[in-house]
């Protein structure tokens, strides 16, 4: 496998290129040579839990810190020599939000626009739209201290959204918000890019969230990258998936057992458990064969070990994982 992931071609501009960047505060090594390669138009998520360094790396690639080694480009500007081109093309979202309390949502986005440059009457089309496409524009006037969690978040977002960036930086958007406040927000990315074509670099600390909405996910471990591919990709390295087949019968689940030899019984469930890789290939496999010896099984389902499983084992520590396909050139 390699690392550009299934999205990415050859010949698709990076939106986000980086090699090598490193970043200490004093002895604590905080990044240790981490190479991203980010397709425009795609979502990336650097998945890590707490402390792994993606505040950090969302920092040094947004501009806001200097790294104290390797290099990086940002929609084809250099993060060394063009910073202000890059802060012209980018937007931030941060973990703890920009929003202004006192202020109303309708005046937190035309504060905005003013510092975005746009006219006054440019700046109050964008604020009326973003409001309307984040549904808020019933509480546009309310200030922004009595709104929830997850409607600060949204005006965070809106806020991002008003320079029009072509490449987003949303540090961990849905930390703290309840189930359903945090699908608000994964529906209002994943129209970003469809819409608009934008690129999102996400931070999260939840699996679930990377693999609804990433297309490619790296995770980051102690400051170094110990993973990275596509959901599917990541889950595949890890053993533990299974097909299970559910039978009527003692007679049945026997008969199956002589087919499968290696599967795992349970008698008393009548189930039967074939270690699979969760592709459907082996999947097809197992049915021909109860197919072509005329075993009936009720019902079967699949289990392909979740991103919960995958983030586990890869951050166990060494020893405990087959060793992921990442490039070593920045080990020492
Ligand atoms: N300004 C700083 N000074 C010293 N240590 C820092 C600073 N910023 C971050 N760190 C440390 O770097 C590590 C990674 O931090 P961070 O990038 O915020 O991780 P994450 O966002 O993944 O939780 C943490 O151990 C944190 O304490
Ligand atoms: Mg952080």
């Amino acid at each position: 496998m390699s690392v550009t992931t299934a999205t990415s071609s050859p010949t698709r501009t990076l939106a986000i290129d980086a090699s090598g960047l490193a970043k200490s505060y004093g002895d604590k090594v905080v990044l240790d040579g981490v190479d991203l390669s980010i397709p425009e138009g795609t979502v990336f998520s650097l998945l890590g839990p707490n402390g792994a360094g993606k505040t950090t790396t969302v920092q040094i690639l947004s501009t806001l810190i200097p790294a104290d080694r390797g290099t990086a480009r940002i929609a084809g500007h250099d993060l060394a020599d063009d910073a202000d081109a890059i802060r012209d093309v980018i937007g931030v979202t941060g973990q703890f939000a920009a929003v202004d309390g006192l202020l109303n949502a309708e005046e937190n986005l035309r504060l905005m626009a003013d510092l975005n440059h746009l006219s006054r009457a440019e700046g109050r089309r964008r604020a009326d739209e973003l409001l309307a496409r984040f549904d808020l524009t019933e509480a546009a006037r309310k200030p922004v201290v009595t709104f929830s969690g997850g409607m600060r978040r949204k005006l965070d977002l809106a806020m991002t959204l008003v320079g029009n960036p072509r490449v987003i930086f949303l540090d961990e958007p849905t930390t703290g918000l309840d189930p359903r406040s945090r699908r608000t927000m994964w529906e209002m990315i994943r129209g970003l890019v469809d819409d608009q074509g934008v690129t999102i670099f996400l931070t999260t600390q939840y699996l679930e969230e990377a693999d609804e909405l990433a297309d490619s996910i790296a995770v980051l471990d102690g400051g170094r990258l110990v993973a990275h591919g596509t959901a599917e990709e990541l889950k595949q390295r890890i053993p533990g998936g299974h097909i299970r087949l559910q039978f009527d019968s003692a007679a049945q689940l026997q008969g199956a057992f002589h087919l499968f030899p290696a599967a795992g019984r349970d008698d008393e469930a009548l189930t039967l458990q074939i270690p699979s890789d969760g592709s459907i290939a082996t999947l097809r496999a197992v049915l021909d064969v109860l197919d072509g010896n005329r075993v009936q099984a009720r019902s079967l389902t699949v289990h392909t070990p979740d991103l919960d499983d995958v983030f586990l084992t890869l951050t166990a520590g060494a020893g405990s994982v087959p060793t992921p396909d990442v490039p070593k050139e920045n080990d020492r």
